[in-house]
């Protein structure tokens, strides 16, 4: 049989999702994976996610209305569900919006513990089959990079919590017993060096790694469902998606080359730079949700100062205790070349956003972390000029992505979709796969086995 789009990955992936082909792409925050993104490419057969991170509920909320009415609740689509350590609280305020939506998919991502709402969504309704098989009626894939966390997703969800929502009345006693049954997570995705968080692991290393850790999670708990392991990271071309697969994955992830396509809900500004990016341009800030902890995502360097000015705020923010303590000179450089407002004004619009979202927090705030609720200020304000295309002020914007981005350019140099305005979601994903499928095709022949 000939490789093609439809043969590449696993069978189980594509009826259990209702996909066509073993291809997801990976939600992008603050609606950049747009309702029309995910629409669009869950349509033609692919697994989308709504980019719900950094939304208000109401907007997130609205998304699944409008995606359960177009393409449906039979089509492959899902949203992203993002860990928030900071408001634990919003978890739960999600997953009531999904149950309530009928969303029966999430990619759940950021995750450091498992949570009652992440145990409360996959629980709720889950059934069994006439041959007595667990049938859970929310799905979910995991993105990860830590096999710790892998492992968590691929064992049972955690009985502690279990029994904790049971007791709350949160799940009926019927799915409690059951969650013994199933994984936490239909699949784990690998997130290798991406656009946007990343501990930029090599795809190389850590998908025979994580493919692995499966095999031996399937020893320990022989009677569950086989968790699939996905690839993210890194994968622009068609040689990627064949290497991922010939590395073991199941399936294969996009982020960054969705972002530069008519869907996405981004600028047009911010697509056009995309488009010329190559290989180099690419650099490590901070990342502002996990501002504190120092984690890092990976932006588009070239055309913006937004990673050296990223840098240095955190710079700052490491060295010093308050930002009483921060000399004026280095203040009012802040002011006039990276806020482009004041510290005062900074803080009013912070303050105003805590006061409504969090009180309590507010409250008991150290100088240290109002320090820190000022400075995140700034990734909020410049995702939000790279996103409508503030030209005047292209210096500060935040461009999550990878160098899968760079491959794609280059691959797609010359071609009928060197102008990202032809790119459309489901023309690049079949493109890709169907030049995957050839690759593998040719590479078999190389060694004489066609
Ligand atoms: C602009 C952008 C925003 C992203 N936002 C999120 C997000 O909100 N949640 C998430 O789980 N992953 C997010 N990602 C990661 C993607 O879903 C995907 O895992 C990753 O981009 C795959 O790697 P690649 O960029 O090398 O293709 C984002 C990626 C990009 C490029």
């Amino acid at each position: 049989m000939p490789i093609s789009r439809e043969n590449l990955g696993s069978a189980e992936f594509l009826f259990d999702y209702g996909a066509g082909a073993a291809y997801v792409l990976g939600g992008m925050v603050k609606g950049i994976s747009s309702v029309q993104l995910v629409r669009i490419a869950a349509r033609a057969g692919y697994l989308a996610f709504f980019g719900a991170g950094g939304l208000k509920l109401d907007v997130v909320r609205e998304a699944v209305l409008a995606l359960a009415s177009d393409p449906g609740h039979a089509a492959p689509w899902g949203v992203n569900f993002l860990h928030n350590p900071l408001i634990p609280l919003q978890e739960d305020a999600l997953v009531d919006i999904l149950l309530a939506g009928g969303v029966r998919r999430i990619e759940a991502s950021a995750f450091v513990q498992i949570t009652p709402a992440l145990v409360r969504y996959r629980l709720t309704g889950l059934g069994f089959d006439d041959a007595g098989k667990p049938l859970p009626r929310q799905r979910i894939l995991a993105k990860v990079s830590h096999p710790e966390i892998g492992r968590l997703f691929m064992s049972p969800p955690p009985d502690q919590l279990v029994s904790a929502l049971l007791h709350s009345g949160r799940l009926t006693a019927a799915e409690a017993a059951a969650a013994c049954k199933i994984p936490l997570a239909d699949d784990v995705c690998v997130e290798a060096d991406s656009g946007g968080h990343t501990d930029r692991r090599p795809s190389f290393a850590l998908i025979p790694a994580f493919v692995r850790l499966r095999n031996e999670m399937a020893k320990q708990y022989p009677d569950l469902p086989k968790v699939r392991v996905g690839a993210a990271g890194g994968i622009g071309s068609p040689e990627a998606v064949a290497a991922a697969l010939m590395l073991g994955a199941d399936f294969v992830m996009t982020g960054s080359i969705n972002q530069c396509t008519p869907e996405a809900g981004t600028s047009d500004v911010v697509k056009d730079m995309l488009a010329a990016a190559e290989p180099q341009d690419f650099d490590m800030a901070p990342a502002g949700d996990l501002f504190e902890i120092g984690a890092k995502v990976q932006v588009l360097k070239r055309g913006t100062m937004f990673a050296a000015r990223a840098n240095r705020l955190y710079d700052i923010y490491r060295t010093h205790a308050a930002i009483e303590e921060v000399p004026p000179a280095v203040l009012s450089e802040l002011e006039n070349r990276v806020f482009g407002r004041t510290i005062a004004d900074v803080w009013q619009e912070t303050e105003a956003y805590y006061r409504q979202a969090a009180p309590r927090q507010l409250e008991r705030l150290s100088p240290k972390q109002r320090m820190a609720m000022i400075f995140r200020w700034y990734f909020i304000h410049s995702q939000r000029l790279a996103q409508q295309g503030m030209i005047g002020q292209r210096a500060n914007f935040q461009i999550h992505c990878g160098p899968a981005m760079a491959a794609c350019n280059r691959w797609l140099a010359g071609s009928s979709l060197e102008d990202w305005r032809f790119r459309h979601v489901d023309v690049l994903a079949d493109r890709l796969l169907a030049e995957a499928a050839q690759v593998l095709e040719q590479r078999y022949a190389d060694f004489g086995m066609r």
